[in-house]
């Protein structure tokens, strides 16, 4: 029979039994009452501690029931033979991919990347309308919504890809997800790729790269070119390749836009290869200068381009909102995906910016921001040509970015970690490459590039690129 020692707090709050239920739990975490050491009997040990035999009871059952103990009638109640608890030790919680975001959830750097505009976000506008939103998901049956997205939203998004991608679908091939990587996401598992080979642009979008690695992919980069992805290498480099990855509006990092050969020869290519061409189209046409060409899956006779898109660039990556637009063949298929492994985001965020676009807002802070990013590109541009030297140099304005080409003796993955103490954002851009040796250089994002920061911020980068030089 087990000893156990017992001690109760008759003035406290926590009830009797629980107080009981609670030591002998801890003993037997602790392996102080080993498996199978009989429990002393309900009276036994309500006799003990003064207690009444329903308040020991009611200690045992809840012991019973969370299989700490095994109740075995007449020969009384046992301790359960279960694993020692882990003794695990914590340790720092390390964020993924550190080198290519920095601090999440904090207001963007001077100079950082892939973000929008943080003064020129209408914030009033969006909270009204984010409350709305919030208010009518509220009053909203408690049932299980459309896992492909809300039907309002899917039809928005529709009718914005006619307009502005020259791209159209009906909202049935339309797919609300979380951001360009939950498309991704749903693509890849809807193709069902496992094992195959994927060609990706080089340089190219990091996370592509990982993310099709992660599903059992094998990458191959294919160089890109002033016109676009160099289709040719391609077929050398991955001749079995069936699906490609790319950026035609404005290739990610370089900028430059696939010409309608180029996007005409990977169709093309997709076709003989009875593969699939993922087209993603994160700016959408938030293109600074001119106008932005209409997106390849437009152009697609075949239904082989599945096209994604965001609203982390146009709107804010804290929405965690994008979609994924697919052949009306595939839209059966991805719906069953969707459904079982990767719903839409939760209803009031789509309400909102359903709302956005639907009263028109969301394409008039689209022009807004063309122009003041425009402006900020610019004069980011003017800034850096004015210091410009050997230690740096312009290479082009590119998305909403400037790449600024460094010589191949440094390093732009130290530059930029230098940078970071003057708190200074620069992303570097040798880790976009495939290919070795990378070509070194900074991405300079201008969406933050404040008028009156601008030189004081450019100095400084060049002073930490001399610096290392
Ligand atoms: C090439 C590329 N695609 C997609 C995205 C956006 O991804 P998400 O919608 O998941 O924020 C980014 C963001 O930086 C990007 O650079």
């Amino acid at each position: 029979m087990a000893t156990l020692s017992v001690s109760l707090d008759r003035a406290g709050r926590i009830p009797l039994s629980a107080q009981i239920y609670g030591s002998i739990r801890s003993a037997i975490e602790s392996g102080q009452l080993a498996a199978g050491a009989r429990l002393p009997s309900w009276s036994d040990l309500a006799a003990q501690l003064g207690v009444s035999r329903g308040t020991v009871r009611a200690a045992y059952e809840r012991l019973i029931d969370e299989q700490f103990a095994i109740g075995l009638g007449a020969a009384g109640t046992r301790v359960a033979t279960r694993p020692l608890p882990a003794t695990t030790k914590w340790s720092p919680d390390a964020p993924p991919l550190p080198d290519l975001f920095y601090d999440f959830s904090t207001a963007p750097l001077a100079f950082q990347m892939g973000v929008p505009s943080q003064d020129a976000f209408p914030f009033k506008l969006w909270s009204r309308i984010q409350s709305r939103a919030a208010r009518r998901a509220a009053a909203a049956p408690v049932g299980y919504p459309d896992p492909r997205g809300e039907p309002e939203l899917r039809q928005e998004i529709a009718s914005y890809l006619a307009v502005s991608r020259g791209l159209r679908c009906s909202p049935s091939q339309v797919f609300v997800t979380a951001g360009f990587a939950g498309a991704l996401n749903l693509a890849i598992r809807g193709l069902q790729m496992e094992g195959r080979q994927a060609w990706i642009e080089d340089p190219g979008f990091p996370l592509t790269r990982t993310a099709l690695g992660l599903a059992g992919m094998t990458v191959a980069g294919v160089p890109v070119e002033a016109d676009g992805l160099d289709i040719d290498a391609g077929s050398r480099i991955a001749p079995e390749a069936s699906l490609a990855v790319v950026t035609p509006g404005q290739q990610a990092p370089l900028g430059m836009t696939m010409s309608l050969p180029r996007r005409i020869a990977l169709l093309d290519w997709a076709k003989q290869r009875d593969g699939w061409i993922i087209e993603d189209d994160y700016l959408g046409e938030l293109q600074l200068k001119g106008r932005a060409a209409p997106a390849l899956a437009s152009l697609d006779p075949d239904g082989r381009v599945l096209h994604i898109g965001t609203f982390s660039k146009t709107i804010s990556p804290a929405l965690r909102l994008g979609f994924l637009v697919v052949p009306l063949s595939m839209a059966r298929r991805l719906g069953e995906i969707a459904a079982s492994l990767a719903p839409a985001p939760t209803a009031s965020v789509q309400h909102a910016v359903t709302e956005f676009m639907h009263d028109g807002h969301y394409l008039r802070h689209l022009r807004r921001m063309k122009r003041l990013y425009a402006a900020r590109q610019t004069a980011l541009v003017r800034c850096l040509n004015e210091l410009a030297s050997e230690s740096i140099s312009v290479h082009a304005a590119a998305g909403m970015t400037v790449v600024a080409a460094l010589p191949q003796s440094v390093s732009d993955t130290d530059i930029a970690s230098r940078a970071r103490l003057f708190g200074l954002a620069p992303v570097p851009l040798s880790p976009w490459y495939t290919r070795k040796p990378a070509q070194q250089g900074l991405l300079l994002g201008v969406t933050n590039s404040d008028e009156r920061t601008v030189a004081a911020n450019c100095s400084r980068l060049l002073e930490i690129v001399r610096g290392h030089h």
